[in-house]
């Protein structure tokens, strides 16, 4: 299954090491070539002659031993790579990699490497909820890095709690997902929308809303993995586009509506998870408003409905529409996706722990027009996007 991919297994130094003799048997059983690279502190939990023999290969650990081969070797085993899974991930490297340093053999291939690194975490449930530890994820998650969200339970040093390393299942299941992606969206354009909408009031005040644009940008993400052509519209956010998608940059809800009309024909699917504003200052000042005694009024007027007017315009597309809801999910959902004519709308109750808003999560309910309801329990924003497009596909 995995005949042809070059896998980079980085361990680090935790009691969670052992558990990537699994991992490795496992993915070399699935037919790939692994080359491990231990850091120093693994080494004083598994010893490299484990990982030698399960790979059949030399396992890297120090940046300057005498090469085995003529070559740099952090660089070419970050440019063999078709994965670099770093599997247990302690907070020292994810560190590392989220402020540049590369002074070991892992870090320096990692910074090398353009394949997609994949962290799997493990550590004492304080450090990972550390605000540094949770402040550096954050930061290489919006690099494009990928997290696989530790379990809880109890952890080695005895507490109970979050910072288990996941299933071994979900790691491999993750690995395979990325080296083999699904193209089953080759040859179709799909254009997403994503993000906040930004409503002038003059030229230092606007109003928004808690759009971070994840789940948007997830779903680009997805899609263009599967072999879709993506074009993704996106309100002001901090978080870089996936590679390979075409990327337009909106701010206002009449920006938005300008985009969207001006690329909708061309497409297949057409997915509106942005959360547009449906109200704008109805004059917004071309010079600061300045304070006065008293309250102050500014009279809003209505945005277009973008997806609303999509649902008449359609012709062949795939219409796809969110709802944010914090109360009355179903019904509310329910009557977006008859009222705006959409093939499918996924509902979310944005008032729900790990769901909407800024989360990394989201937990989603999909309505099709034949009523059918499927709920997806929390998960990651782009294990999300995956199941939003499985639907999508199965639409008759
Ligand atoms: O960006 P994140 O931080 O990851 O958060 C994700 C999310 C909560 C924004 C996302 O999951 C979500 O729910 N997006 C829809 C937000 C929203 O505007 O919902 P709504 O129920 O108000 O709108 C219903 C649908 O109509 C949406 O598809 C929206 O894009 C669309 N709409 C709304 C108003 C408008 N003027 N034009 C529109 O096209």
């Amino acid at each position: 299954m995995l005949k042809g991919k070059n896998i980079v297994v980085g361990v680090t130094g935790g009691v969670a090491a052992y558990k990537a003799c699994d991992i490795v048997s496992r993915l070399k059983k699935l037919g790939a070539e692994i080359n491990v690279i231990m850091t120093h502190s693994a080494t004083e939990f598994v010893q490299p002659q484990t990982f030698q023999a399960l790979t059949q290969n030399p396992v890297t650990i120090d940046m300057f031993e005498t090469p085995r081969y003529w070559e740099i070797e952090h660089i070419s085993l970050a440019q063999k790579a078709d994965v670099l899974l770093v599997a247990p991930a302690t907070a020292n490297i994810i560190g590392k990699v989220a402020n540049g340093i590369a002074d070991d053999m892992l870090s320096t291939t990692i910074m090398a490497s353009t394949a997609k690194v994949v962290f799997a975490p493990a550590m004492n449930t304080k450090m990972y909820q550390n605000v540094i530890v949770q402040e550096n994820i954050k930061k290489l998650k919006a690099l494009g890095y990928s997290f696989i969200n530790p379990d809880s339970g109890r952890l080695a040093c005895g507490d109970i709690g979050e910072g288990k390393l996941c299933e071994v299942e979900k790691i491999i299941d993750t690995v395979l997902a990325i080296a083999l992606p699904k193209q089953d969206l080759q040859d179709k354009n799909l254009l997403v929308t994503a993000g906040p909408t930004v409503e002038t009031i003059d030229p230092v005040r606007f109003i928004t809303n808690h759009s971070s644009g994840k789940m948007g940008y997830a779903i680009a993400e997805a899609a263009q993995s599967r072999g879709a052509k993506v074009t993704l519209i996106s309100g002001p956010t901090n978080l870089h586009p996936p590679k390979g998608v075409d990327v337009i940059s909106t701010t206002s809800a009449l920006n938005m509506y300008d985009a969207v009309m001006g690329h909708y024909q061309q497409q297949d699917i057409i997915i509106k998870s942005a959360a547009v504003a449906d109200y704008r200052p109805e004059n917004p000042s071309d010079i600061k408003v300045k304070k006065q005694d008293g309250t102050l009024s500014i009279n809003f007027v209505r945005n277009p409905d973008i997806l609303m007017e999509l649902g008449t315009k359609k012709t062949n597309q795939i219409l796809v529409g969110f709802a944010a809801e914090t109360n009355n999910l179903m019904e509310y959902a329910t009557g977006k996706l008859v009222k705006k004519n959409l093939d499918l709308i996924v509902a979310n109750d944005v008032t729900e722990n790990g769901a909407g808003f800024g989360a990394d999560t989201n937990i989603v309910h999909l309505i099709d027009r034949q009523g059918n309801q499927t709920k997806i329990e929390k998960a990651s924003k782009l294990e999300i996007a995956h199941k939003i497009l499985d639907k999508i596909l199965q639409l008759k």
